[in-house]
C-alpha cells in the first residue's frame, strides 16, 4: 500500500511493548559491552570512584534529558528514526538526520556483532576448558582473532539477532530481554560474591567506591560524558526506534529513570567483579581492550573452579552483547519495514544479511586475518568504530537535542512534562547538552 508521502513515512507503527517489557528491552540495549568491559577500564584509567561520580552526574544532567527526548520523538512520530523526525517536523532535512542515525546503527551492528561473536567463543572455550590449556593468553587471543573463526561467530550472532527481531516487538525483543536481563542479574551477583571473597579483592572494591577527586582532569570529565551517552544507547536511533512501540499511557520520565537506574546498577555490579579480580591478581585495570580477553582469563585460570567462573563471566558478556546487538539491529529493521513495505521477517533477514556482508571486513581485519584490509594505519574494524562512535553518534545526538529543543514544539507535552520541569528539560536540551556534546566531539577528534 503506497501513499503520496515520502516512502519512509508509510503507516504508523502498530506494535507495542508492555510497560515492563519496554523497560527490560531498554535495559537490555543499554547494558552492553560498554558496562562490562569499557566502563571498568575507563574508570580505572580516569580516577576510580571519582570518575564514577562524574559519570553519574552526566547520566542525570545529559543522559536523562536526551533519553526522554528520543522516546518522545519516537512515540510522537510512531515511525522509524528517519520517518519520525520527518513526520514531526514536516521537513526532509530532519528525516535526513534520522536516516544518519539509522546508518550509524547499521555500521555499529556490523562490527559490534564481531565482538559479540568473540564473547560467545570465549564462553564456550572457557566452559570446555580449552582456554586454560595454555598460559599465553595474549597468544590465544591473537591466534583466534587472526583466524577465520570470528567470521563464523559473526554469522551466528547475526542469524540469532535476525531471528529475535524477526519475531517482532513483543514476542521477540520483549520476551528475549525479559528472560535474559533477570538471568544476568543473578549471574552478576554470583560473580560479584566470587570476586569480593578473593584474597585481596576488597582493596579493588574500595578503589572503585572511594572517590579521590584530586585525580580528576578535564579529560576524565569528557570521557565520563561520552560514556554516559554511549552507555544509555543514545544518538544511534535505538531509543528513538523503541519509543515508537511505547504505549501512550506509559510515563516516559518514569521509564527513563528505571532504564538509567538499571544501566547504572549493572555497571556497578560489573565494577564490583572486575576491580576486585584485578586487584587480587595484580592486573592493571586501565590497560584497555586486552583486559577481558587476555588478563582476566589468566586470573580465572588461577582460581578454584576457574573454568566455571570464567565461563559464567563470558556468558555474562555474551548476554550483554547480544541484548544490545538485537536492539541495534532493530533500528535498521524498523527502517526497512517502513521504507520498502516488507513484512518484519523478510526485513530482518535482508538487513542482517546486508549487515553481515558489510561487516565481514571487520571480522577479518580486527586481528589481521586478511592483512590487506587496512587504510591509513587503521583496520576496517577500527574505521567503522571511529566513524560511527566519534562522528555519526555525536551528530545524531546533537540532532535529537536540537530537534526536541527548538524544532518540534510539542516535544514537552509528548514527554509529559509541564511547568518548571518542562522549562528545565528544554533548557538542558537547548543549551547545556549541545554545548557539552560539541566539546566531547571536538575532544574525541583530538582537536583539544
Ligand atoms: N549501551 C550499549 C553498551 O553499553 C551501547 C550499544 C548498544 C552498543 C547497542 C552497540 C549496540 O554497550
Amino acid at each position: 500500500m503506497h501513499n503520496s508521502s515520502s516512502p519512509d513515512e508509510q503507516g504508523a507503527k502498530q506494535e507495542r511493548f508492555s510497560r515492563a517489557g519496554f523497560i527490560f528491552a531498554a535495559v537490555g540495549s543499554s547494558v552492553g559491552l560498554g558496562n562490562m568491559w569499557k566502563f571498568p577500564y575507563i574508570t580505572g584509567k580516569y580516577g576510580g570512584a571519582a570518575f564514577f561520580v562524574l559519570f553519574l552526574i552526566c547520566i542525570v544532567l545529559i543522559g536523562l534529558p536526551i533519553m526522554i527526548a528520543e522516546l518522545a520523538i519516537g512515540r510522537g512520530g510512531r515511525g522509524n528514526a528517519a520517518a519520525s523526525m520527518r513526520r514531526l517536523s514536516g521537513k526532509p532535512l530532519w528525516g535526513g538526520f534520522g536516516l544518519l542515525a539509522v546508518i550509524c546503527a547499521f555500521i555499529i551492528m556490523s562490527y559490534y556483532s564481531v565482538v559479540a561473536g568473540w564473547t560467545v567463543h570465549y564462553m564456550l572455550i572457557s566452559f570446555v576448558g580449552t582456554l586454560f590449556q595454555s598460559t599465553d593468553y595474549a597468544g590465544v587471543f591473537g591466534d583466534f582473532i587472526g583466524g577465520w573463526a570470528p567470521a563464523g561467530w559473526q554469522l551466528a550472532v547475526m542469524i540469532f539477532c535476525a531471528y529475535i527481531t524477526g519475531r517482532g516487538v513483543s514476542s521477540g525483543i520483549e520476551k528475549f530481554n525479559k528472560l535474559l536481563i533477570p538471568a544476568m542479574l543473578i549471574l552478576l551477583i554470583v560473580m560479584m560474591v566470587r570476586a569480593l571473597t578473593l584474597p585481596g579483592g576488597s582493596a579493588g572494591a574500595s578503589y572503585f567506591l572511594q572517590p579521590d577527586f584530586s585525580k580528576l582532569t578535564a579529560a576524565s570529565a569528557l570521557a565520563a560524558l561520552g560514556h554516559a551517552f554511549f552507555s544509555l544507547s543514545l544518538g544511534m536511533g535505538i531509543v528513538l526506534t523503541f519509543g515508537a512501540y511505547v504505549d501512550r499511557s506509559q510515563s516516559l520520565s518514569q521509564a527513563t529513570f528505571a532504564v538509567a537506574g538499571g544501566d547504572v546498577l549493572y555497571a556497578i555490579l560489573a565494577g564490583l567483579i572486575i576491580f576486585p579480580t584485578c586487584f587480587a591478581f595484580d592486573i592493571e585495570v586501565s590497560q584497555g581492550p586486552g583486559l577481558i580477553f587476555v588478563a582476566l582469563p589468566a586470573a580465572f585460570a588461577s582460581m578454584p573452579f576457574g573454568a566455571f567462573f570464567g565461563g559464567i563471566f563470558f556468558l555474562l558478556l555474551a548476554i550483554a552483547a547480544l541484548t544490545s546487538a538485537v536492539s541495534i539491529l532493530e533500528v535498521s529493521v524498523s527502517y526497512a519495514i517502513d521504507r520498502w513495505n516488507w513484512p518484519r521477517r523478510k526485513a530482518a533477514a535482508i538487513v542482517a544479511a546486508a549487515c553481515l556482508l558489510y561487516g565481514l571486513p571487520s571480522a577479518l581485519s580486527a586481528g589481521g586475518t586478511v592483512p590487506g584490509i587496512m587504510l591509513g594505519g587503521r583496520s576496517f574494524f577500527d574505521w567503522m568504530d571511529f566513524i560511527s562512535s566519534n562522528i555519526l553518534l555525536p551528530i545524531g545526538g546533537l540532532a535529537v537535542t536540537l530537534f526536541a529543543g527548538f524544532v518540534w514544539k510539542q516535544a514537552a507535552s509528548e514527554a509529559g512534562l509541564t511547568g518548571r520541569w518542562a522549562g528545565i528539560w528544554l533548557f538542558m536540551l537547548r543549551y547545556v547538552a549541545p554545548l557539552l556534546m560539541l566539546l566531547v566531539f571536538i575532544h574525541s577528534m583530538g582537536w583539544i
